[in-house]
């Protein structure tokens, strides 16, 4: 039985009422997190997106008729409740925000009854994913969640705030376009109009923010919502959403500074973080060099250490052999885990495995000053005494070293850095370590393609003083590329984008492509080049991965309304699903179904 709301208006949600209430009558609604009956009283715990209320039914004040509805409410349901609000007569509660005062009610209507949810609406239970995935709705009613949405749509309100105030322009980008070359592939969207043709879901904003300096809007952003088809993680959706800025007559400095202040507001306004300015920044280099990682999270040291010198003599044939093939011989110091067990240094090199090592040597030091190693056997003394002088060891720490190609060691080392600090608990959420990552290299070899790829896009404009290796060595060339990291997380990147045709014939060139395919792809944005273009450049936040930091859960899945598991479906939706046969012939579309393939 569903009553009418007729003649009622909610005058307060649960957590607005307080103290300064009492005695005044207030209309609550929301829904009914447990019910308690104690005799001649009944108490309902009444919840909505504020947080919860106490409300209590006595014959005296709620009457027969609504005491005995009271007595058949059930979790879930949803209540409209006139009542006096009073200070609390039992003991009052701290952990609760009203926990001070109550309702004493005077009317109650059930506005809609609920079946038994499947799981408790409540923090803290131990519910499997794919169950609250598919009730997405019911998990979206837990205060975490609801946290952590509000604090989504504080974020976005934020941005929008700094950005206009200094002169951004918010302007929407089609979301049905041509391909976009960020590298993931892309989703795609059949044309009915032109048989056999597709539109391509946005990567990002990329070409049609570049476009609007074009046309001289200056200074661009957008709540955009961006499309890759690859494979999904933790920090990974296969749609996402991004804080997307272009800005016109600028350079590296002055996009980075924009940013900075931008980053600083958000955090105090949303989280209350004082992020202190300028941001380190860091070439990517460095970053590969002491960390392994071009998103390094600095909240911890445990630095990669090169001991290709100190071993280039040496009688281990790992470390000799990896030389040899023109690789790296490295090591990162886990300090004080010198007394390691056997087994757990064996699932360490496991786990480095994983990563493609072909195995970690460790060494670790006694308190004697002695050591202990898998490769000791195989070296001198002063050879030992150097790798640990290298790495500055001192008795009790665990050395552990990987010999291979150089970004393979680059990989496994800071990986293991990473595991190791798990392990250690050197993490703490609520540190906000941020780091600017720049002179990214302008391309990479890609074996696969055998060819060189843009590591950012294609339209990323390498650093002047690389420009004459453009041809003669590609792998050389440094971009004007830069990206924010935070706590090991790669929250945003952007670049200074080539605005001279010559250049970007060049890089094109390098990349391998025609001038002919070149403009088959890119032909209109080369064409508005040649209508006059300022030099512009600008940068794109991951908005999931910051909300996700910002509220220190794990997942962006825990971020986002209705997102998708690791195979891109949607347990509520059933999404992907078939369509009409019908469907498919006005798309002119066929499905070869993997049997009939087989
Ligand atoms: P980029 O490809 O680095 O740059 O993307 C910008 C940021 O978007 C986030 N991100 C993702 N978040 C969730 N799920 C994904 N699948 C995903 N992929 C990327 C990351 C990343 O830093 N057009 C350029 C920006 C520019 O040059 O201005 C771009 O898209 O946090
Ligand atoms: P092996 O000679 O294969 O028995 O290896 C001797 C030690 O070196 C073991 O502890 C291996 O885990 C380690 N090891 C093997 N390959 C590598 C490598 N590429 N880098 C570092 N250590 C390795």
């Amino acid at each position: 039985m569903a009553e009418s709301m007729k003649g009622l208006k909610r005058s307060h949600r649960c957590t607005e009422v307080s103290n300064k209430n009492i005695g005044q009558t207030v209309t609550v609604m929301g829904w009914v997190q447990k019910r308690r009956n104690l005799g001649s009283l009944i108490f309902i715990d009444l919840r909505d997106r504020s947080g919860l209320l106490q409300v209590v039914f006595d014959v005296d004040k709620a009457g027969q008729e609504n005491f005995d509805k009271a007595g058949t409410l059930r979790s879930e349901y949803v209540v409209a409740i006139v009542g006096e609000v009073a200070a609390r007569e039992g003991a009052v509660n701290p952990n609760m925000l009203t926990g001070d005062i109550e309702i004493k009610a005077q009317e109650l209507r059930i506005l809609s009854e609920s079946l038994t949810p499947p799981f408790p609406v409540e923090d803290g239970i131990n519910t499997k994913d794919e169950l609250r995935l598919k009730y997405r709705y019911l998990d979206l009613r837990r205060p975490e969640l609801q946290k952590n949405m509000m604090l989504r749509s504080r974020l976005t309100t934020m941005v929008r705030q700094f950005l206009s105030e200094e002169g951004f322009l918010e302007i929407e980008t089609p979301t049905l376009c041509k391909s976009t070359p960020e590298g993931a592939r892309d989703y795609l969207v059949p044309s009915r109009v032109h048989p056999g043709s597709f539109y391509a879901l946005p990567q990002s904003p990329q070409l049609y923010k570049q476009l609007l300096m074009c046309s001289g809007y200056d200074r661009y952003f957008q709540i955009a919502r961006c499309y890759r088809d690859e494979d999904l993680r933790a920090d990974r959706q296969p749609e996402f959403t991004q804080i997307d800025m272009e800005l016109s007559f600028v350079d590296i400095d002055d996009v980075i500074d924009y940013n900075e202040r931008m980053l600083a507001f958000l955090f105090k306004e949303c989280i209350g973080v004082d992020v202190p300015l300028p941001i380190q920044r860091m070439t990517w280099q460095e970053a590969m060099d002491r960390f392994g990682s071009d998103k390094p999270d600095v909240r911890f040291g445990m630095e990669l250490k090169d001991i290709s010198d100190v071993v280039a003599d040496s009688e281990f044939a790992v470390f000799k052999g990896a030389l040899a093939n023109g690789g790296t011989v490295r090591g990162i110091n886990a300090k004080g885990q010198g007394a390691m067990p056997r087994k757990k240094i064996d699932a360490l090199v496991d786990f480095a495995k994983g990563y493609g090592a072909k195995g970690l040597a460790y060494l670790s030091i006694n308190a004697d000053g002695t050591y202990k190693s898998s490769f000791a056997k195989f070296m001198k003394p002063e050879e030992l005494d150097g790798i640990v002088a290298r790495l500055e060891g001192e008795p009790g720490d665990l050395l552990l070293f990987a010999a291979d190609k150089k970004s393979l060691v680059w990989n496994v080392l800071g990986a293991l850095r990473l595991e190791l600090a798990k392990q250690l608990d050197l993490l703490k959420k609520d540190e906000y370590k941020f780091l600017w990552i720049t002179e990214f290299p302008l391309l990479e070899y890609s074996e696969e393609e055998e060819r060189f790829v843009a590591m950012h896009h294609p339209f990323t404009m390498p650093m002047e003083e690389d420009l004459p290796y453009l041809e003669s060595d590609p792998g050389r060339v440094r971009a004007k590329a830069y990206d924010i990291t935070l706590n090991g997380n790669e929250i945003g990147g952007g670049s200074i984008r080539i605005y001279q045709s010559d250049v970007q014939e060049r890089m094109f060139e390098a990349l391998g492509f025609t001038k002919e395919s070149a403009h088959e792809r890119f032909g209109f944005l080369l064409d508005a080049f040649q209508y006059g273009v300022p030099p512009h450049g600008g940068l794109a936040y991951g908005l999931d991965r910051l909300v996700m930091l910002m509220a220190q859960v794990d997942s962006i899945r825990d971020v986002i309304a209705f997102p998708k598991v690791k195979d891109a479906s949607c347990l509520m939706t059933q999404a992907p699903g078939l369509v009409d046969e019908k469907q498919l012939e006005e798309l002119s579309i066929a499905v070869v179904s993997q049997e009939e393939e087989a």
